[in-house]
């Protein structure tokens, strides 16, 4: 019988590295290179991505007994993957000017790396304590 735990740390891992490269390819088109958005594939699947993104860490966070409201490290990355969410949202939602949905995309990607390392660390300081 295949282990469970690597398997689901291993999906979890694909697809935070795929739900960035959907971020992106939606991203830099329509924010940076002022092109329009890709295709309806690149706006419908980052919604798979991240669900099961989100469903993995449940599933892991589940299996090592993890609760987000004793664990720090954790309850702190919950809280940024909402952040990274929510800056998602704006940034590609927004009729704002573009310069500042830049700004929104940037940050979002910020939180992003804060999210990873974290999750690296273990430690709620993430790039902080690196
Ligand atoms: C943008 C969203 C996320 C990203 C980029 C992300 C990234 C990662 C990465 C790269 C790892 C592997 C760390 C390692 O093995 O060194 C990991 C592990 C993990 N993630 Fe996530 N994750 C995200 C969302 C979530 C969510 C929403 C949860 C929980 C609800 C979660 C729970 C976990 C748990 C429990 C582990 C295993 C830690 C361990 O092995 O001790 N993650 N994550």
């Amino acid at each position: 019988m295949v282990p469970l735990f690597p398997l689901l740390l291993a999906s979890h891992v694909v697809c935070a590295v795929v739900s960035l490269l959907l971020f992106l390819i939606r991203g830099i088109p329509s924010l940076v290179l002022e092109r329009p958005l890709p295709g309806r594939f690149f706006r419908v699947a980052p919604h798979v991505t991240d669900t099961l993104l989100l469903a993995t860490g449940i599933a892991l966070a589940w299996t090592l007994s993890l609760d987000p409201l004793q664990v720090p490290w954790l309850g702190v990355k919950l809280l940024l993957v909402v952040v990274y969410i929510a800056l998602g949202i704006l940034a590609f939602r927004l009729h704002g000017p573009r310069r500042w949905r830049l700004v929104l995309f940037t940050l979002a990607l910020l939180v992003f790396a804060d999210i990873v390392a974290i999750a690296v660390t273990r430690s709620p300081l993430g790039l902080g304590s690196l």
